[in-house]
C-alpha cells in the first residue's frame, strides 16, 4: 500500500508550472552531483576553455563552455571560432542517458525518452553576482525539449511565457540537483536567472560555491 504522507514516488515532486514545463526538485543524487562537477572540471581543461559569450558587443556575466556543438549568440558550430578556433568534445553518452530520464521523469511517461537524442549540452557557471537576463532559447531550428540540470548554489529561475519577456511569469528556487524541463507549448517559454543566493550549495554536491547549470538541446543540425 502506498502511505500518501510518506510516499517516495518521485513524481508526487513534479510540478508543471505551464504546459510542458516540469520542475522536478532532488533529481540528482549528491554522488551523482560531485561526479558532473568532477566531469565540470575535465571539460574545463579540455580543448575550449569556459568563457563569457559576448551578446551585441556585451560580455555575459556567466561562463559558458560547450559539449558536442559550440554555441554562441544566434548559431551553434562544431568549431569554438569565437574562442580558440578549436573543436568542441563529443556530447556523452551518460548525457544521452540522463536526457531520456529525465524527459521520463518529467512527463512519466516511459516512452518520453524514445526518441530524444539532444546533440548539445551548454555548460553555464555563475557565480554569485552573475544573470542571465529574460531570453528564449531559439537558435535550434528543433523544438524538442530543453533538459535543464542545476547544482550548487540555489538560484532564482524566473519562467515565464512564450509571447513577452514580462509577466506573466513565475519566479521559482532551482536548487542544487533540481531538473527542469521546457517542451512543447513551454519550449520557446521567456526564461532568466534573477539571482543567485550565495553560500546555498549543499555539502557534498561537490561546489564549495556558485552554480553550474547544464542544458541539453538538440540542435537540428546534420550530424556531420
Ligand atoms: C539558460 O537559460 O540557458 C540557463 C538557465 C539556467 O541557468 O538555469
Ligand atoms: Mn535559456
Amino acid at each position: 500500500m502506498i502511505d500518501p504522507l510518506f510516499d517516495d514516488d518521485p513524481r508526487r515532486r513534479t510540478r508543471e508550472l505551464t504546459p510542458g514545463a516540469h520542475w522536478i526538485p532532488n533529481f540528482l543524487t549528491l554522488p551523482q552531483q560531485a561526479w558532473i562537477v568532477d566531469r565540470f572540471h575535465e571539460w574545463v581543461d579540455g580543448p575550449v576553455p569556459v568563457r563569457s559569450a559576448k551578446v551585441r558587443g556585451h560580455e555575459m556575466s556567466v561562463k559558458t563552455l560547450c559539449l558536442g556543438w559550440h554555441w554562441r549568440p544566434y548559431r551553434y558550430s562544431r568549431e569554438a571560432v569565437d574562442v580558440n578556433g578549436n573543436r568542441v568534445l563529443a556530447f556523452p553518452e551518460w548525457m544521452l542517458r540522463l536526457g531520456r530520464r529525465a524527459l521520463i521523469e518529467a512527463t512519466g511517461d516511459p516512452s518520453a525518452g524514445d526518441d530524444y537524442s539532444p546533440d548539445t549540452a551548454l555548460i553555464n557557471f555563475y557565480d554569485a553576482d552573475a544573470r542571465m537576463g529574460m531570453h528564449q532559447d531559439k537558435d535550434e531550428s528543433s523544438l524538442e525539449p530543453v533538459v535543464s540540470l542545476s547544482i550548487g548554489d540555489s538560484c532564482t529561475f524566473r519562467f515565464g511565457n512564450a509571447e513577452t519577456r514580462t509577466k506573466p511569469y513565475e519566479d521559482i528556487l532551482l536548487a542544487s540537483g533540481d531538473l527542469f524541463v521546457f517542451g512543447g507549448p513551454a519550449r520557446l517559454a521567456f526564461h532568466g536567472v534573477t539571482k543567485i543566493h550565495p553560500g546555498t550549495a549543499p555539502a557534498g554536491c561537490g561546489l564549495a560555491q556558485g552554480r553550474i547549470n547544464i542544458t541539453m538541446r538538440v540542435t537540428g543540425l546534420p550530424s556531420e
